[in-house]
């Protein structure tokens, strides 16, 4: 029996500037006070440098995305290498929204996982059916596609961890069920382990989708519920310190 320690990652999309990095430094305070709890911020690449600073070690902070290669002709990408220069430490990858805006494919998906893995990063991997394709009732062989196309076949620096997102409960305020969110967290941990054992065993699952500080602890309460992915509710202490706290508790 493993016991996997909740990870609570904010996502903070094309939001905040410096003067919001004050929020950092009530978040890292509750980090602490709630302890037993890994929490990450990932701003958007120009506040990364900064947040290091203002988050002073109680939280870790990560970027929204990386490109595949470590320097080149890419304009506007930025690289893992460049992100930990940075101070960075985490990478979330393949988020629906960059899937669908930037038309990221699962090849695409798994050749930036495989970069922010090689810098030792904390790398989370997402994936999440549309409403058609839950309505259709294939989002658990969507989610499996994806996962056998976006994650990397071994890794040996880094951290993998997956964040199931459905598409329709990402800044909707309609968060799955309890029920939704256990049937697919318990397919993504079969496929891991079936495909990387005991690793698989040990992988943290995520889940993100419109959670809220009055929703969390119901979630954490979820079998194979390793923690969340908070995308609105990440931008002010007010409302991500609770999430914190439930998985504290949880
Ligand atoms: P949300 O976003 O919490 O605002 O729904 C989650 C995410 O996209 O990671």
């Amino acid at each position: 029996m493993h016991v996997r320690r909740k990870l609570v990652a904010g996502n903070w999309k094309m939001n905040g500037n410096l003067a919001q990095l004050a929020e950092l430094h009530a978040i890292a305070e509750a980090a602490r006070a709630a302890g037993g709890v890994d929490v990450a911020v990932c701003p958007p690449f120009t506040l990364i440098a900064p947040a290091v600073t203002r988050a002073g070690g109680a939280i870790v902070i990560g970027a929204q995305d990386c490109h595949a290669e470590e320097s080149g002709a890419h304009t506007g990408n930025v690289s893992a290498a460049m992100i930990k220069e940075a101070g960075g430490r985490m990478a979330i990858v393949g988020h629906s929204e960059r899937r669908a805006e930037q038309q990221e494919s699962d090849v695409a998906v798994r050749g930036k996982a495989v970069a922010a893995l090689r810098h030792g990063f904390v790398t989370i991997v997402c994936v999440g059916e549309s409403a058609l394709d839950r309505a259709a009732g294939s989002h658990v062989d969507v989610v499996e596609r994806q996962l056998e196309g976006s994650l990397p076949d071994s890794w040996e620096e880094g951290e993998l961890v997956l964040a199931y997102e459905p598409i329709w409960a990402i800044g909707t305020g309609n968060v799955a069920t309890p029920a939704d969110i256990g049937e697919m967290h318990a397919a993504i941990r079969r496929h891991l382990v079936g495909r990387f054992g005991d690793s698989g065993q040990r992988t943290r699952i995520l889940y993100g989708g419109s959670v809220k500080a009055d929703n969390a602890a119901e979630i954490f309460a979820v079998a194979d519920v390793d923690g969340a992915l908070v995308g609105g509710a990440s931008l002010t202490a007010d409302l991500f310190v609770p999430i914190i706290e439930a998985a504290a508790r949880s």
